[in-house]
């Protein structure tokens, strides 16, 4: 079980994970908090000793010889000595730009499976109280924290930056750091670097996650780590709107990494009383290499992230929406605890890549049919449903339907998805307008602008102002209509372009740029408020394929579209660097059309599949132009996913191999209670007749007997995890693939 120690004489704290240890303690007489520690567990005596080997010294901020150990600021309040990247900085009233404070409080509480503990630390001369939150999870070593800042005092205060976590790392050689990087139809792809003396940033400025990079890392100590073992430290920041991260190899000598909301452009306003929550920023150390990291961010997402809301306060102050539709109280998602991380994901239908804008009644009527027929449990009509949506260059802001093309609204569409046995979602665009609308023209002034200045427009669409509280109001509004007056179970809400111009002129001199922050706090009071009011209904997260992509929407989302590229050789990596924090169940993946509408690559239906299959496979190709022999095929294949569905989307994942360092990508899914397990493997062309090896396998009983479900054939666990299994049709060339199942026998 996670605990929380206290050693009040030394003024220590111990962090105690499942299996990991973090700790800090109290410097000059309360005026300071020191790291100490985090990696392995630690004796509860330990946290003292560490503290007073450190000699009560405050930290040195150059590199000199000294026999004491010195420990870094457990979170920085720039001022004094201190030339590194700082956690927090503050302007007050009578020009004073440093903090200075002094412990002031702790907090222990146990909610639910998890214990939480808060320390405030008090500025005497202006009363602000910035309180440092912890909280670690029974039968995880995920600790979450983030930061609190409350105004005491009775001057306003601008926050210059605030980070949601300092993250020290123990002191080591040399570092590399892996993180996600990409572009629109390229996301979620693995980079590293080594780093040296200085500073890494890596941030977005474009108010949204984005898919230029993601806010996730590994650190491993000299590079050692591998998927199967090793020391890695791994984050994930939980926030949707611009972010930064700092990698900072100190001059003192220590690494680490920070950050949290972006503090370009960004300030906030504290006036005397406010309170600012700022997002939580999850970590966690592991002794077993990548793929444990991974596996151990799946787990914890599913049990504590995925649809469970807020869990910090940060979107309370904005739930005006929800309480006008009478939904629950602050801190609830209205559904039931154990729902939405543990729901299996159904097999989803989306006509975007067959029909793009030129949907009708007839021709979504003629999808459904196609998609029940294989077996889809869930048919989303995308875009081009709405008033004046025929190309992306109008529509957007006005939420009615389109009745050219839906004479009698949606509701005999709905009708005819439900008859056939699937249940029926809706793509929206909610923070968005076009020009050419009647929300535009009745309201110039809702969206982000500068005076005198370009209003530049991004697929011909601008972005709504939700830090105003008319417009988030409006927004939820329209939503809410929707899936009151209509059977939709899904909503699939997508944000197709990155802020500009990100000002609010009726805001001058009253701090408008609080919008970056405020934007993403609406976003999530808003969907907060329609879940709660909304119980039956599923989201899904898209900003133009995966720009949305990060553990605070998927506390109010079930799935994340990961990309619009749909080849599924390119979704080999684009997935391999998604599945590296988020689990296989959150990472929708459709089977679309052969040529490619992008790529143009021929890939053979069975391998489309096979890739979609790795997560929570949707289709999405134009199935009116499927054969009767695809047909079949897509059948069979759907029943062999929904047979392995539960492996593939809650089991836990081992990366056996990947292309194109190895002659295949391969996966390993395994039961919670170890005894199903599932094999999908991919290849494309081998070059100089190079054959491919067996696939070794992973985290099997080597005593125990395992079968194949296809042809009965028995292994060893020992045979399996050393000698190998030989992939069917493994010898095929050209973009071959496999799907093994394999049950435990003895
Ligand atoms: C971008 C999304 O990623 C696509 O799947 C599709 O929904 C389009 N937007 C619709 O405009």
């Amino acid at each position: 079980m996670a605990d929380i120690w206290h050693d009040q004489t030394a003024g220590t704290w111990l962090l105690q994970t499942r299996s990991t240890g973090y700790a800090f303690g109290l410097a000059d007489s309360g005026a300071a908090l020191r790291h100490l520690h985090w990696g392995p567990g630690l004796p509860a005596a330990a946290p003292a000793a560490l503290l007073a080997e450190a000699g009560g010294e405050p930290p040195r901020w150059e590199r000199y010889r000294s026999s004491a150990r010195e420990r870094p600021d457990e979170y920085v309040p720039w001022g004094g000595l201190r030339y590194d990247e700082p956690s927090l900085k503050a302007d007050y009233a009578d020009g004073t730009r440093s903090t200075e404070w002094r412990f002031t409080a702790q907090r222990l509480s146990r909610p639910g499976a998890s214990a939480t503990l808060e320390l405030d630390f008090t500025d005497p001369a202006y009363g602000l109280v910035t309180t440092l939150a912890y909280r670690v999870y029974d039968e995880f070593d995920v600790i979450e924290r983030w930061v609190v800042l409350r105004h005491g005092g009775d001057q306003p205060i601008v926050i210059r930056q605030a980070h949601s976590a300092n993250w020290w790392l123990p002191d080591r050689a040399c570092w590399r750091l892996r993180y996600l990087h990409g572009g629109w139809g390229a996301e979620t792809r693995l980079a590293q670097v080594t780093l040296g003396p200085g500073k890494l940033v890596l941030e977005s400025r474009r108010g949204t996650t984005s898919h230029q990079f993601n806010p996730w890392f590994t650190l491993d100590p000299g590079g050692r780590a591998t998927e199967e073992g090793g020391e890695v430290w791994a984050g994930a920041l939980a926030w949707s709107g611009s972010w930064k991260l700092v990698y900072e190899l100190t001059a003192a000598g220590h690494l680490h990494a920070c950050g949290g909301c972006n503090d370009f452009d960004w300030s906030h306003r504290l006036m005397p009383g406010d309170r600012l929550v700022l997002p939580s920023f999850a970590a966690l150390y592991t002794d077993a290499g990548f793929g444990a990291a991974s596996r151990e961010w799946h787990a914890w997402v599913r049990a504590h992230v995925i649809g469970r809301g807020d869990r910090t306060g940060l979107a309370e102050p904005r739930r005006r929406a929800a309480d006008a539709s009478g939904a629950r109280g602050p801190g609830s998602s209205g559904r039931g605890p154990d729902d939405d991380g543990q729901r299996l994901r159904p097999v989803l239908y989306n006509s975007w890549e067959a029909t793009s804008f030129a949907v009708s009644q007839g021709g979504q009527e003629r999808l459904a049919e196609r998609a029940s027929r294989i077996g889809v449990e869930r048919f989303v009509v995308d875009d081009g449903w709405f008033r004046g949506r025929d190309n992306d260059h109008a529509g957007l802001g006005d939420w009615t339907v389109d009745e050219s093309k839906f004479p009698l609204g949606l509701a005999p569409l709905i009708k005819r998805v439900n008859d056939l046995g699937m249940s029926f979602g809706l793509w929206v665009e909610p923070e968005m307008v076009n020009r050419d609308s009647d929300l535009y023209r009745a309201h110039p002034d809702w969206v982000y602008h500068f005076a005198h200045r370009t209003r530049t427009e991004h697929r011909n669409q601008l972005v709504l102002n939700l830090a105003r509280p008319d417009v988030a109001d409006w927004v939820f509004g329209q939503i809410d209509r929707l899936l009151a007056e209509n059977n939709i179970e899904f909503i699939k809400w997508d944000m197709n372009r990155p802020f500009s111009e990100p000002g609010w002129p009726a805001e001058a001199g009253r701090n408008p740029e609080r919008i970056w922050v405020e934007h993403v706090r609406s976003l999530y009071a808003i969907l907060d408020g329609l879940r709660a009011a909304h119980p039956g209904v599923e989201f899904e997260s898209c900003s133009g394929g995966g720009g949305r992509a990060d553990l605070g929407i998927l506390g109010r989302v079930e799935q994340i579209w990961t990309s619009d590229n749909t080849d599924a050789w390119d979704r080999i990596a684009i997935q391999e660097g998604f599945t590296q924090v988020f689990p296989p169940q959150v990472m929708m993946a459709w089977v679309t059309d052969s040529p490619n509408w992008w790529t143009g690559r021929r890939l053979p239906l069975r391998f489309r599949f096979h890739v979609a299959m790795a997560g929570a496979l949707g289709i999405g190709g134009d199935l009116s132009r499927w054969t009767e022999r695809e047909m079949t095929e897509a059948a069979e294949l759907v029943t062999a996913y929904k047979v392995i569905r539960p492996v593939v989307q809650q089991g836990r994942l081992y990366r056996l191999a990947s292309v194109p360092a190895d002659p295949y990508g391969a996966h390993e899914y395994l039961s919670d209670d170890g005894t199903q397990v599932v094999i999908l493997a991919w290849w494309g062309p081998s070059s100089c007749g190079g054959g491919r090896p067996p696939l070794r396998l992973a985290a099997l009983d080597p005593v125990a007997r395992y079968a194949d479900a296809d042809n009965g054939q028995q292994y060893w666990g020992a045979e399996l995890l050393h000698e190998g299994l030989t992939l069917p049709g493994v010898r095929q060339d050209d973009f071959g693939s496999a799907l093994v199942r394999l049950a435990r026998r003895s």
